[in-house]
This record gives structure tokens, C-alpha cells and sequence, in this order.
């Protein structure tokens, strides 16, 4: 049964004012995408193939890929075999998914006003883009497309620290969104709208080099934000480590390991 709120109830303990303003802060912020779409499709990893495989399953499926970005995700998911819509909302980022994957159908929208039917795909995955949406509009949206059973695939990925490497990166950009707490919608609300949430982690890796890595930071709406001096010490910070660092001394790429968090959603209610 869904939890009915009335018109005054607060939204996720804030007021109607505060729940308006998160949202045009968070809608700023992420519109600074746009300006690193380039260094975010040549800096950000993808995601592996044996997580869309549990969240997906093996048969092809209708896949709506939701804030699809510069299409790490939605490229992936193709290759899967699924046929993928992907909705995003900056022409900057849609382009490049555009140039890479014809494949793809590509649609202008946001999450918080699908522009599909109701009903009209069998999954919605979201890879490192939940937490830029109005939650409670987002849910709602996410339901009405799906058609029954329905599966919704959360996906992020986070450092794996267990190299020294890795653990001074992490120090020098802070934690992605993934490894912050309240990254996700909490489980109980999930549980309101789907029967089974469950969640998994996957290792993978991504060649990188020094640029890429400059890449990975530039694209990060934290350092997008930034004046060009606060960015450029960061970045230099970074360009340290491949004199400081014993794993990185003397060579000119590495493998930069991540730890893919995966949350499935099935079967709506
Ligand atoms: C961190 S990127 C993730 C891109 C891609 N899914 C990936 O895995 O690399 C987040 C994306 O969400 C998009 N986005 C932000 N707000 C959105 C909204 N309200 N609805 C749909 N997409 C949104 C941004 O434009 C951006 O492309």
C-alpha cells in the first residue's frame, strides 16, 4: 500500500519551500555537466557487464536508461543486447551519446516528467544519476512507465581503496556521490513501490592515464564549480601522484580499480 501524504505534509522533512529550493540548487549544479560533457566521456569509467546481467537478466528488454549522460551506461546496456531509450536532459552530454550510439533512441526529458507512455518499458536503470532528481517526482515517473513486473537498476560506481593509490585520490576529490550517505532513496521507500529490493557490488577497472585522470576530476560537478585557480591545484594535486605514489612511479597509465554498487528494484506493486 502506498503511504498517503496529505497536501501540508512535509516532504522528506522539509518544508515546501525548502523541498522547491533543494531542487533548483541541485538543478544548477547539475546543469554544470554541460560544460565537461568532453572530459566526462573521456574520463568516467562504465560499468561491468555481470552487474547489468543481475539487474537485467539475459533476455533483451525495452531499457530505459535514465539520465543517460554521455552514454557510459546506455552503451553498455546495448551491448547486452537490450534496446535502450536514453533520456537526457543536456543537449551538450545527449550529443556525444548521440555521435557514439546510433543504436540508442535518444530522447530529451528529465526524470521528473518522463517523456513516455504509460507502461512502455520493462526496466529503468539510472547509472550515477538518482540523486540528481526530485526523488518523490522521479518515483512516481519511474512507475508510470514500467510496465508490469517492472524492474528499476540503481547503479554508481565508487573508489576501491584498497590501494594506497587509490585511498589518495579519493583524499584529493572527496568521495563520489555513491560513497555518501543518502546517495539512493532508502530501501523501505523503495519497498513501497517494488516487492523486492536487493543489493550487490561488482568489481571492474578502467585504463587510465594522467589526462584521464585530470578527465575524471574536471568531470566531477564539484570541480566543475570551481574558479579556474581552486581546479587547476586540484588537478595538480592529482598530476603529483604519478611521481609520488609507488604503484604509479615510472608509468605512464594504470588500471584504476572500482567497486560498482548495484540496487535492483522488482516487481511493482
Ligand atoms: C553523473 S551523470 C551520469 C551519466 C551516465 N548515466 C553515466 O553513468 O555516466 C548524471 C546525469 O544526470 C543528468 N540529470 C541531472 N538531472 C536530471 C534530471 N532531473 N532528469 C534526468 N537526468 C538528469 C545530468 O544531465 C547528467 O548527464
Amino acid at each position: 500500500m502506498r503511504r498517503a501524504r496529505t497536501r501540508d505534509e512535509s516532504l522528506f522533512g522539509m518544508s515546501a519551500h525548502e523541498h522547491e529550493s533543494a531542487r533548483a540548487s541541485r538543478a544548477e549544479r547539475a546543469s554544470s555537466f554541460a560544460r565537461v560533457a568532453d572530459e566526462y566521456d573521456r574520463g568516467r569509467p562504465s560499468y561491468p557487464r555481470e552487474a547489468i546481467e543481475w539487474l537485467l537478466g539475459t533476455e533483451p528488454l525495452d531499457v530505459l536508461d535514465l539520465g543517460a549522460g554521455t552514454g557510459k551506461l546506455t552503451g553498455a546496456l546495448l551491448a547486452a543486447g537490450h534496446r535502450v531509450l536514453a533520456v537526457e536532459p543536456l543537449a551538450e552530454m545527449r550529443a556525444i551519446l548521440i555521435a557514439a550510439l546510433p543504436d540508442a533512441q535518444a530522447l530529451a526529458g528529465t526524470a521528473e516528467a518522463l517523456p513516455l507512455a504509460d507502461a512502455s518499458v520493462d526496466a529503468v536503470t539510472a547509472g550515477s544519476a538518482f540523486h540528481w532528481f526530485d526523488e518523490r517526482l522521479a518515483r512516481a515517473e519511474i512507475a508510470r512507465v514500467l510496465r508490469p513486473p517492472g524492474v528499476l537498476g540503481l547503479l554508481g560506481n565508487g573508489f576501491d581503496t584498497s590501494s594506497a593509490w587509490v585511498a589518495r585520490v579519493r583524499e584529493i576529490l572527496g568521495p563520489p556521490a555513491i560513497q555518501r550517505p543518502g546517495h539512493w532513496p532508502a530501501v523501505e521507500d523503495l519497498r513501497e513501490d517494488y516487492v523486492e529490493v536487493e543489493d550487490r557490488e561488482f568489481p571492474h577497472e578502467q585504463l587510465i592515464d594522467r589526462a584521464s585522470l585530470r578527465d575524471l576530476a574536471s568531470s566531477r560537478s564539484s570541480l566543475a564549480l570551481l574558479s579556474v585557480d581552486q581546479r587547476e591545484r586540484v588537478l595538480a594535486g592529482l598530476d603529483r601522484l604519478w611521481e609520488q605514489e609507488p604503484e604509479l612511479i615510472g608509468r605512464t597509465q594504470a588500471l584504476l580499480p572500482w567497486r560498482t554498487r548495484a540496487r535492483r528494484c522488482s516487481r511493482l506493486r
